[in-house]
């Protein structure tokens, strides 16, 4: 729930009575109470090690998204000029006064941390649990995690000494708790076998099949998407591989197979591995989410290349779902390669409120760098309507993060023919991150029709999501072999994504630059080239949640993509 007390009382200027080595030190952040759903062990023995991550203070991030809305705004002079992974290190990179104050603190107790992000604004230092206590003037404990057991090594405060201050933004983990993460599919149904036999057909006619279930076929009727192979290679569809879901070869020829013969069924996806991570192609493995995401870009980019970037579990063996360490790592992983993918597609994501705003931040900026090397970043909205992913009684809306990162792009659920809002298709206003100035026009025209319907239960001021949909619903797989109906926002994220591919692969042949962060375009000249979604509503935590409008709304966002009109509007 939103009153779990995690508000994070950020460098509270108080001066410590105590000092570490001479030096006051002050509260850097700190919670007010442990957090709903974990209890306290007592505290983490002093032998055991802790893998720290330090962030610290870039010299000009606000450098860096100007550059990020000059080379994403259309019309701008500097329009698809994407930096160069050089160029966004030089706004990244901390100033050597701040590596210089954390590392003599840190040897002054004979410490060393490593540089782990390419731009050098991460330190990981590894540690024991007495010696952080030391020196951030803290007590580490062990607590559990009630529903899970999972057991994680955590401080509900800590200290830094004033000289830090302005060169060490934060230290995790600390006070941000290893939540479970939400992510879909929302339902799952295994179907009996012959129930599915809808063709992909090359006529723009909707067929009547995908009122109950939903193919590639369904999705180029209802968009226009091309069903011709895209012939440029260089521009790679990032797939997201977390929380252990393993996408299978066999399950996407076997979809291929039924769902677009005329693609061969031999067409697969590249695999790459971040901390070991795996994708075990026993058939048993198989995992939905997974599956669902390699179908619906392999069976709708036709032609893509997809890689399916499967990130391994963390190395605190504290703390085995470290769903925002993987987060963090895959960026750390994608900002060092010199040709990341050109889109990037995610199905998971969590509540804000179980993450510091600090930390939200860190890890928003590593999308802000991506997006200025040109990757279209793509997020599911999240499946629990306004209530997020709690399923208690809320008494606030939740966000979902990293939907709530302005620069990713946010893609909430449509469902049926003709198409209406999802219910489960979250959406609303973050607490942590201000609206940016390309949606202000389009939020404010929805909340002048809102009136004070919801007052109260969100943040007016936040960034709004989702900015786009796609269908969600009853989407057809194959998985472990079997052919089910699954749905969530989860299917709407890969298909939005392999819209952008398309597009991208028609800019890269027609020698163009590929759309990079959408948002600039999309709530500008992209904005006439959606299916605006007029009808259905979010509900949760007792609400009927937001209805959709004419216009943006915090349900279906834009809406739905029109893959004649987007060209055009792209300069196709
Ligand atoms: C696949 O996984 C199942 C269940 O974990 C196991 O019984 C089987 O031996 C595995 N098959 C192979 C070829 O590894
Ligand atoms: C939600 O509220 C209802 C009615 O007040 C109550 O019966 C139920 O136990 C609550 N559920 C939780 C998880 O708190
Ligand atoms: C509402 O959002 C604004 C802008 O992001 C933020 O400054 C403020 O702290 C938020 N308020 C609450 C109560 O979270």
């Amino acid at each position: 729930m939103h009153s779990l007390g995690l508000s994070v009382l950020l460098a509270l200027p108080v001066i410590h009575a105590s000092t570490s080595m001479g030096r006051s030190m002050v509260v850097h952040e700190r919670l007010e109470a442990i957090p709903t759903g974990f209890v306290a062990h007592g505290s983490a023995p002093g032998h055991q090690s802790l893998s720290l991550r330090l962030a610290l203070v870039s010299n000009n991030l606000v450098g860096l998204e100007d550059a990020l809305m000059a080379v994403s705004t259309p019309g701008s002079a500097r329009y698809g000029q994407f930096l160069t992974k050089e160029e966004v290190e030089t706004f990244v990179a901390p100033s050597q006064s701040s590596v210089d104050a954390v590392t003599t603190y840190l040897s002054a107790h004979g410490l060393n941390a490593t540089p782990f992000s390419p731009a050098g604004d991460w330190l990981s230092l590894d540690l024991t649990v007495t010696q952080a206590n030391t020196i951030f003037d803290t007590q580490f404990s062990t607590f559990a995690h009630v529903e899970t057991g999972a057991k994680s090594v955590r401080a509900l405060q800590y200290s830094i000494p004033t000289a830090l201050r302005g060169h060490l933004d934060f230290v995790h983990p600390t006070i941000t708790f290893p939540h479970p993460i939400n992510h879909g599919p929302v339902l799952s149904t295994p179907l009996s076998k012959g129930a599915a036999t809808s063709r992909s057909s090359n006529s723009n006619a909707v067929p009547a099949s995908c009122k109950q279930a939903i193919t590639p076929a369904c999705l180029q009727a209802l968009y226009g998407i091309p069903t011709a192979k895209a012939t440029q290679s260089s521009s790679v569809l990032g797939v997201s591989g977390l929380a252990g879901s393993f996408a299978n070869r066999a399950d996407l020829h076997a979809f291929l197979e039924a769902f677009r013969p005329d693609l061969s069924p031999s067409t697969t996806f590249a695999i790459q591995s971040v901390d070991n991570g795996k994708a075990d192609q026993n058939i048993s493995q198989a995992g939905r989410e997974a599956d669902l995401d390699i179908q619906y870009t392999v069976g709708v980019a036709s032609g893509v290349p997809v890689t399916f970037i499967t990130v391994g579990p963390s190395e605190t063996i504290e703390t085995p779902n470290e769903f925002i360490a993987s987060l963090q790592n895959l960026m750390t992983f994608l900002l060092g390669e010199r040709n990341p993918p050109t889109v990037l597609t995610t199905s998971y994501g969590l509540d804000e409120v179980f993450i510091s705003q600090p930390l939200a931040t860190s890890l928003c900026n590593a999308y802000m760098q991506l997006g200025a090397r040109g990757t279209s970043i793509i997020f599911a909205s999240g499946d629990g309507g306004v209530s997020g992913g709690h399923t208690e009684n809320c008494t606030q809306f939740n966000p979902t993060f990293p939907s709530v990162c302005p620069y990713v792009t946010s893609v909430g659920a449509t469902t049926g023919v003709p198409e209406t809002a999802a219910y489960f298709s979250s959406g609303g206003f973050s607490n942590h991150f201000a609206a940016p100035t390309y949606q202000r026009g389009a939020v404010a025209d929805y909340m002048a029709k809102l009136g004070g319907a919801n007052r109260g239960l969100f943040n007016a001021s936040g960034r709004a999501w989702p900015d786009v949909a796609a269908q969600g619903n009853n989407f057809l797989i194959v998985n472990q072999g079997q052919t089910r109906l699954i749905g969530g926002t989860s299917a709407s994220a890969p298909t939005f994504a392999s819209v952008i591919a398309l597009l991208n692969d028609e800019l890269v042949a027609a020698g163009k630059r590929p759309l990079g962060f959408l948002n600039p375009f999309l709530y500008s000249t992209g904005k006439s080239a959606m299916n605006d979604i007029t009808t259905g509503n979010n509900p949760g935590c007792n609400t009927d949640g937001f209805p959709a409008m004419e216009g943006w709304d915090p349900v279906t966002g834009l809406g739905t993509p029109n893959f004649a009109a987007l060209r055009k509007a792209v300069g196709l």
